[in-house]
């Protein structure tokens, strides 16, 4: 089974002037072939490490089974303690291959697998709230933090490793941690390897929002019973179509030059919305995986650049509902990636109730399959009318193995785009400022020259606080 991405809305043959034009792929040949070397070259230097994950992982493979088989009879609930790349990728491949209410059915329907938690945020109220509704004690939970020092993650770790200890003694509480970390950097392996923890290793090489494939992902889904060698396998044949030098077969090199030419005549959003409730998530994946790749201030040859497209989640048909006016007759200053499934997993019928009813007996026999599909195409077919640029990404069925497709098309389509933007797509100095700043307000040492450029910040005028 395979992904295909339909781009005939992208261009100015079909949706007129604001469509993408020939001249315009013409004019980025020099660009594309720029672009190509890049991506082999910097492969080849091990500076996509990434890309080998499809590759490099039986053994990691089989540590992850053997520990899943070992461990989860033994407990109710794997709760994931990380946050950005080290949890939204659980929660996207989570949401895509298992049932929508998978915590609330019985553990027999659930395979005899646990429920899955992650808490990513650090909200007091969402931990308190959580501890009255689960046994801690039978919890298995994950921190993941590549730097293995993000202050979130490591918090909510030091809140629940004090918990269990007082529960169950030191000792018996230590199998009720494992920890997925870088195997030499930050805290985090040092305290794994002195307290006796399970660990999970994170290739070095591999940044947080592409780790999705590593150990950070394939944890998590393997204690809810998926596929996680069908992941890799996607992600693996997705790799040999995106290997190709020549851009018209190449799915993802095509989509993030799409979304290049797209944000030079403007398009500074790029909307992303599911037709599967089961693809929702991945609109959360995609965003950071684009957001923080792609937004930066300064190119590869240090000139201020402040490039990147804001992207926005949406879910057919709910959005249909709510955003999808703006997006036809708003700015031109967006594009559209429809993302649907050719077959959904179930199948369920509108009764013929109200046949004597023309606004209602019509959909009398149709299946809500029909429907959701029907408002799809139809939406494509309004916002083509509108002239706004929109392409569709169809996965014939949602599958371990067609979300490995998925998953590593965005991952090279992200990185490609990178290259035509000529940034990096692997850093994120941006996020580094709050950070820090956060540091110097707790007072943490060498933080002090950030304390003293905050402190004598100007303060804010009280007149502006109505
Ligand atoms: O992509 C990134 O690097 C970030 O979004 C990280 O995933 C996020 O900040 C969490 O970092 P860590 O896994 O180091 O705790």
């Amino acid at each position: 089974m395979k992904m295909r991405m339909d781009y005939n809305n992208m261009l100015s043959d079909r949706i007129g002037k604001d469509g993408i034009t020939k001249e315009q792929f013409e004019k980025a040949a020099g660009k594309i072939e720029k672009a190509n070397k890049a991506m082999v070259e910097k492969r080849k230097a091990g500076k996509m490490a990434w890309r080998d994950l499809p590759y490099n992982q039986e053994a990691v493979v089989k540590d992850i089974l053997d520990y899943v088989k070992k461990m989860k009879d033994d407990i109710d609930a794997f709760v994931v303690l990380g946050i950005g790349g080290s949890a939204l990728g659980p929660m996207a491949v989570q949401q895509a291959l298992n049932h929508p209410f998978y915590n609330e059915l019985p553990r027999d329907k659930r395979g005899g697998f646990p429920k899955l938690y992650v808490l990513d945020n650090v909200d007091p109220e969402r931990l308190v709230y959580f501890f009255q509704t689960v046994d801690p004690t039978r919890c298995l939970f994950n921190v993941i933090s590549k730097s293995g020092s993000t202050s979130e993650t490591m918090s909510q770790f030091m809140i629940i490793q004090k918990l269990l200890e007082e529960k169950m003694g030191k000792e018996a509480s230590k199998k009720q941690i494992v920890c997925t970390t870088d195997a030499v950097n930050g805290n985090l392996i040092t305290i794994a390897k002195a307290e006796g923890y399970k660990y999970f290793i994170i290739p070095s090489a591999v940044g947080g929002r592409f780790s999705e494939l590593t150990p950070v992902g394939l944890l998590p889904a393997a204690f809810c019973g998926l596929d996680i060698k069908g992941l890799l396998v996607g992600a693996a044949q997705m790799d040999e179509a995106c290997k190709v030098d020549d851009i018209n077969k190449n799915p993802a090199h095509m989509y993030a030059l799409l979304q290049y030419l797209s944000l030079q005549m403007g398009k500074n959003i790029s909307v992303v919305m599911p037709y599967a409730d089961s693809l929702k998530f991945i609109s959360d994946w995609y965003a950071q995986l684009w957001a923080e790749s792609l937004g930066k201030a300064v190119d590869l040859d240090g000139k201020t650049v402040n490039v990147g497209q804001t992207p926005v989640k949406a879910l057919g048909v709910t959005d249909q509902h709510s955003q999808v006016q703006l997006y036809a007759e708003g700015p031109f200053d967006k594009n559209i990636v429809f993302l649907g499934v050719d077959e959904y997993r179930e199948t369920i019928t509108i009764p013929k109730t109200y046949g004597d009813m023309p606004s209602l007996g019509f959909l009398g026999g149709v299946t809500h399959n029909q429907l959701i599909k029907t408002e799809q195409d139809a939406t494509e077919y309004a916002i083509t009318k509108a002239g706004r640029q929109n392409m569709t990404i169809t996965l014939p069925k949602v599958t371990a193995h067609t979300l490995g497709q998925l998953l590593y098309f965005f991952e090279v389509a992200t990185a490609y785009a990178g290259e035509l933007l000529n940034i990096d797509a692997f850093d994120q100095p941006g996020v580094e400022e709050g950070k820090n700043a956060t540091y110097a307000m707790f007072g943490r040492p060498g933080y002090e020259e950030k304390k003293a450029e905050l402190d004598a910040a100007p303060a804010k005028d009280k007149k502006y606080v109505i």
